[in-house]
């Protein structure tokens, strides 16, 4: 199980790759990536290079940490990331949080592609989230399971407060200037990789879930136990589908080619928000 030691050996390896002190996390999902290159004087560091660092074999995930600056801070971004269904532990796929933490990064914004369940959101929506429904966390599969480092974080987390609100409310405001529509809502976890049954889809509607994915979730959790701020949001790449009778099928393609329509909306906002940042 990684320690404290294995968070500053992987740590080194990036200080030692540039001078650089991000202050702020992104982490950009399937087909997202992209905005990673609009970063200033930035350093590529392939994930390989990096000590204990899972690396994604799911296309549409380049495998960079890519320091530089956005709108005045400074900033390390996960291009892509590993996901639970790739057959890594759920401790091993947050260690990229726990490096963030480790960096002095102390406020973390992720992303992901995710299928819209709520019947109003359309393909290259961005929805804030506001809360989340974490399935495999709530079954066992949560990387906050095991022994608790004290130094780390509590053993329980509260959560209650998990997606920080005045983050929110400044992503509510950019979005409204620059004319971005932009939901608030819940989304929810699964381990994938299958997509969802139109059952489900119908069963996770009733519960409460606005946006369905393969990630997130647990990263949340581990931020929330390092004390680090947390902002998300989904990129709507597919609509759901919530009936047999429909003729199409959820695909990675049309998830990848949304995110193109994603990433700038994505940028503005997330742009605005450091601009005006809390400090
Ligand atoms: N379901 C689960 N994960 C996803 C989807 C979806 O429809 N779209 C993108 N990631």
């Amino acid at each position: 199980m990684n320690s404290q030691k294995d968070f500053v050996a992987a740590a080194d390896v990036i200080r030692k790759s540039t001078s650089q002190k991000p202050t702020v996390g992104l982490v950009l999902g399937s087909g997202l990536g992209s905005l990673a290159d609009t970063l200033l004087d930035r350093v590529v560091i392939p994930y390989e290079s990096i000590p204990g660092w899972p690396t994604s074999t799911v296309f549409g995930h380049q495998g960079n940490l890519v320091i530089g600056r956005l709108a005045g801070q400074t900033v390390a971004a996960q291009q892509g990331r590993a996901h639970f269904y790739e057959g890594y532990t759920m401790r091993e796929i947050t260690f990229p949080i726990r490096i963030m933490k480790e960096l002095g990064i102390g406020t973390v914004f992720l992303t992901n592609a995710a299928g819209g369940i709520n019947p109003a959101y359309k393909v290259g929506d961005v929805m804030l989230i506001e809360d989340h429904i974490n399935f495999p966390g709530m079954v066992g599969a949560n990387p906050l399971m095991g022994p608790n480092d004290e130094s780390l974080g509590e053993r329980f987390v509260g959560l209650a407060q998990a997606y920080d609100r005045e983050l929110r409310n400044l992503a509510i405001e950019v979005a409204r200037e620059h004319a971005i529509p932009l939901h608030s809502g819940v989304y929810c976890a699964l381990s994938g990789p299958s997509f969802e049954t139109p059952a489900e889809i119908r069963m996770l509607r009733t519960l409460g879930a606005d946006t369905v994915g393969m990630s997130t979730a647990h990263e949340v959790l581990v931020a929330r136990h390092a004390g680090m701020r947390v902002m998300a949001c989904s990129g709507v790449t597919n609509v759901a589908i919530d009936t047999v009778d429909s003729d199409f099928e959820t695909n990675h393609e049309e998830v990848l080619e949304a995110g193109k329509v994603i990433v700038p909306r994505l940028t503005t906002i997330l742009q605005g928000v450091l601009k005006r940042f809390p400090t």
